[in-house]
């Protein structure tokens, strides 16, 4: 009798020890396990390496440029910058004059993208409700356009950005290093003999081809001569309003644009509550199982330094949209290849950031997938798509990955909601000082944004 009690008692205690822990794992301790496995992952040895610096917090936004430190008026001349359309005057017909501008292609509402599968500034027309209802304007033929044969690249958190676009072609250092002989074979990427980071030089080239001009004229006519003069009181007069000191100015705007309010940030910095359940079996796979922190391992979940892989996703000419100015020809389709024109590197992009996606819509270089199942399915079937690919350049790191259907929406769920920073409109300016619709600027889009 006596020995059939204790029993009972030890069966008793011990369901109650075994109810203990599996209410542990589904509450508490399950943010202890993410906690150690981000622990090993993270290049600083702790989970708080992937917190992601304050905007305003000048002096912690790595990889700035010696030539241009951020400052607070650069930031804001850059945000305004970026926006305004007056500045479009390079446009081939004259109805596009003064119509697009850099944001034209980079929408805060979409996740720093066009809002379509390929960005068209100069040479198109509309806005729709986010970038979805820009076309081709019939007088331009298609290859008079300003369209690259890409998917615009987000332009968040891009203080992790060494080396600018999906070949990392620009900037002095970081992966380009060791790659001086093919500089000069392009007049655009000479710059990178100017000993400029990323940023800097791609931006200053950037609106050189997306036909925007910055001197004193466009300056004093716009309103930002002032502006000019108070951010870069060092450079002397006749050099101080240029695309290169406007670049300066939007590349100090680009390295304040961080997603650090994300659920997945806001828990990392403690608020254990901001991710739900089953983010957090998402964020365990992403850095476990299903291997994506193999490449995606940075605070932007880029690879930073720089890394590039072969994926075998398809171009943008093999999308099935209607694009412009690309095709079998394109460099682009080369990826990191195209630029460094070695056979180790062909095919292979830039691992890129994975904050804000869910807005983007279009996904991959080649805009192959339109949703973020579709990416995650991708990568569990670990299948290339594109025949063009040969199989020695694909990542032995893609391959099956055996993930159940609750898993993949698991992952899903913290891709689309875990990295989603609800609040991107706080980096778009006010106003620009033109006073011009922005940030396009045709009859059809001043419609669609409200500006009249
Ligand atoms: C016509 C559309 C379009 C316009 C206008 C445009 N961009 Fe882009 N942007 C792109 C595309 C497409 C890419 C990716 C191209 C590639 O990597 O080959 C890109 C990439 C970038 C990147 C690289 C980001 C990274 O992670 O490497 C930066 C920075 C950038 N753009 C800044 C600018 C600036 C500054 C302007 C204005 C001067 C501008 N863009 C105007 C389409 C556009
Ligand atoms: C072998 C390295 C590698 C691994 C592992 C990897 N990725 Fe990527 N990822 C890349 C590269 C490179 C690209 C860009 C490929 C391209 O467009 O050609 C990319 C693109 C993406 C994109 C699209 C980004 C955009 O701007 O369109 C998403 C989303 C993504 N990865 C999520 C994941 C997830 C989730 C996992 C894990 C299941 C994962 N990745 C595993 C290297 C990797």
């Amino acid at each position: 009798m006596k020995r059939a009690f204790t029993i009972f008692a030890v069966l008793i205690i011990a369901g109650y020890i075994l109810s203990c822990q599996h209410e542990e794992l589904s509450g508490l301790s399950f943010d202890d396990d993410l906690e150690e496995l981000l622990n090993l992952k993270s290049s600083t040895g702790s989970y708080k390496g992937y917190i992601l610096p304050e905007s305003n917090d000048y002096v912690s936004l790595p990889n700035q440029d010696p030539k241009n430190p951020v400052t607070g008026i650069k930031v804001e001349l850059g945000k305004m910058l970026f926006f305004e359309p007056g500045l479009g005057l390079e446009n081939k017909y004259a109805p596009s004059k003064g119509t697009y501008s850099c944001a034209s292609c980079h929408l805060p509402e979409r996740g720093f993208t066009a809002g379509r599968f390929q960005g068209i500034a100069d040479g198109a027309m509309g806005f729709g409700d986010s970038g979805e209802g820009r076309f081709k304007n019939p007088i331009y033929l298609g290859d008079e356009v300003d369209a690259q044969g890409a998917r615009p690249l987000p332009v968040i958190n891009t203080t992790f950005v060494s080396n600018a676009l999906w070949a990392g072609s620009f900037g002095s250092f970081g992966v380009n290093v060791g790659t001086e002989n093919v500089w000069r074979q392009d007049t655009l990427i000479e710059i990178n003999f100017k000993g400029l980071q990323g940023l800097e030089a791609n931006n200053a080239r950037a609106l050189i081809v997306h036909r925007q001009v910055v001197n004193k004229a466009v300056t004093d006519s716009l309103g930002y001569t002032e502006m000019f003069d108070e951010a870069f009181p060092e450079i002397p007069v006749e050099k101080r309003y240029t695309r290169e000191t406007a670049a300066f100015a939007i590349a100090a705007y680009f390295r304040t644009i961080l997603t650090n309010r994300a659920p997945f940030q806001r828990w990392l910095k403690g608020e254990k509550n901001a991710m739900n359940q089953q983010q957090k079996e998402g964020a365990m796979l992403f850095f476990g199982k299903a291997g994506c922190a193999n490449c995606h391992n940075s605070p932007s979940l880029n690879a930073f330094p720089h890394r590039f892989f072969a994926l075998g996703v398809n171009n943008l000419y093999q999308s099935g949209f209607t694009v412009f100015r690309t095709g079998t020809e394109d460099l682009r389709n080369l990826g990191r290849g195209g630029f460094t024109k070695q056979e180790e590197d062909m095919h292979k992009f830039k691992v890129p950031q994975l904050y804000n996606m869910k807005n983007i819509g279009f996904y991959f270089h080649g805009a192959s997938k339109q949703s973020l199942r579709e990416v995650v399915e991708y990568f569990n079937a670990g299948v290339p798509e594109n025949p063009d690919v040969p199989a020695s350049q694909i990542s032995p790191l893609f391959h099956p990955l055996n993930l159940t259907s609750r898993e993949v929406d698991a992952l899903v769920e913290f891709l689309e909601h875990g990295l989603y920073d609800p609040d991107m409109k706080r980096y778009a300016p006010q106003q620009v000082l033109s006073g011009n619709c922005f940030p396009n600027n045709d009859p059809i889009s001043q419609k669609d944004l409200g500006c009249n």
